[in-house]
């Protein structure tokens, strides 16, 4: 097995996972058990494939804490009506693949740090949807999320449905692929024209497309195939200018940790391209912040401090560092009273210990890839 594979699955996984804590927050809590199981399912592939994995501590303590939340969400099935957050629209024929999400929970509030995308979200998006007439140049249509994995593009999509009065539609590029000739630009152009008769209530609509590479290169078998859907891409892109459709608010906002395999006819159609980078110091204090807040902290810990130790880890990295070292006092309470009274507060020692074993998941050459494609591109 190679490791690209084992990587494939580790992404798998966290997407999986991504998705579970979004819809368990958003109150879609069969949505949630689904993506929790397949979180696991795909978990214990990893744990079987590669048993000297050096993470596999971790994805044990995430299979059983995913496992906890399966059956407290069940519990919850029972009694509790899901909170309807989505328009059924788009979820009701068998063969959609896309999702039409209005108002999730999460808003820019919830993310810390990435002040460079919450700015261009507002000015790209927010601004003309209020005052179009302001902007007699018109506005992009069109932005790209890119940057290492685990660093908050998956995430701050999330939080912009949450920011933009408006529809959402969520669809994953690798789900507008299909194994039959000639479905996908259908699917490609069912989409864009959902998002066009959405937009017609004068609300913005964003189409966001996350791991948008997967556009391109699936076609291993489909000679042309990937050709044909990347074309009707980019005509769907272009009926989009402003200057064509001057009232119409529809924006793409898309997703990669591979810009380097999207083609310059397709990078030229998001006039903003966005970096988004490891955290920064400020950035992981801001993390460390967040995720501890409903935690005990013993005053030993001292976030500053941890976020030096932190130099090199992605976002994603520092939230799973945080629920491993408060993992460390719940196993204590249990070791020791058997579940009973409250976990200890989370020392500084507990922290050390779990970055002890726990290496960056993105490593710096990675990171000199994304700087150069950066260089390459940029366009903010
Ligand atoms: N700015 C942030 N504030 C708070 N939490 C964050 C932030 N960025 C990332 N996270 C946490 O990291 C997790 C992973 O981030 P996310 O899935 O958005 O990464 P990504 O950039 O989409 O990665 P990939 O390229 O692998 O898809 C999020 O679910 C969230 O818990
Ligand atoms: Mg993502």
């Amino acid at each position: 097995m190679s490791s690209t594979s084992l990587a494939y699955l580790e992404s798998l996984a966290r997407n999986y996972a991504v998705k579970a804590v979004m819809s368990d927050k958003e109150g879609n809590y069969a949505d949630a058990i689904n993506y929790y199981k397949r979180a696991i399912e795909v978990l214990e592939k990893i744990l079987q494939l590669y048993p000297d994995h050096s993470l596999n501590g971790m994805y044990k303590q995430w299979i059983s804490e995913y496992r906890r939340r399966i059956s407290e969400l069940d519990g919850l099935l029972g009694r509790v009506r899901v909170p309807a957050s989505r328009v059924s629209e788009g979820l009701e024929d068998a063969d959609s693949f896309f999702e039409v999400l209005e108002k999730p929970s999460i808003n820019f509030s919830d993310v810390a740090d990435m002040e460079n995308v919450k700015e261009v979200i507002k000015e790209s998006i927010i601004f003309p949807s209020k005052r179009p007439d302001v902007f007699p140049l018109g506005w992009p249509r069109g932005i790209l999320l890119f940057g290492p994995p685990g660093c908050g593009k998956t995430y701050i999509a999330a939080a912009i449905a949450g920011e933009v009065d408006g529809y959402f539609i969520n669809v994953d590029a690798a789900d507008i692929m299909s194994k039959w000739l000639g479905e996908a630009e259908k699917r490609v152009s069912k989409l864009f024209a959902k998002a066009r008769e959405l937009a017609k209530a004068g609300k913005p609509v964003i189409i966001f497309i996350d791991e948008v590479d997967s556009l391109f290169g699936m076609f291993e078998t489909e000679v042309g195939g990937e050709v044909r859907v990347r074309n009707q891409f980019l005509k769907e892109m272009d009926g989009l200018d402003s200057k064509i459709n001057p009232k119409q608010l529809v924006f793409v906002i898309a997703a990669t940790n591979k810009p380097w395999r999207l083609d310059e006819a397709f990078i030229r159609r998001f006039q903003k391209r966005i970096y988004v980078p490891l955290p920064s110091r400020e950035a992981r204090i801001a993390i460390l912040k967040m995720y501890s807040r409903s935690l005990k902290l013993d005053p030993s810990v001292d976030l500053e401090k941890l976020s030096d130790m932190l130099d090199g880890y992605t976002s994603s990295d520092i939230a799973e560092i945080v629920a491993a070292a408060h993992m460390r006092t719940v196993r204590e309470l249990f070791e020791s009273t058997g579940g009973r009274g409250e976990p200890r507060p989370i020392r500084m020692e507990d922290f050390a210990e779990v970055v002890k074993y726990r290496k960056p998941s993105v490593n710096k050459e990675m990171v000199k890839v994304f700087e150069m494609w950066y260089e390459k591109y940029k366009a903010l």
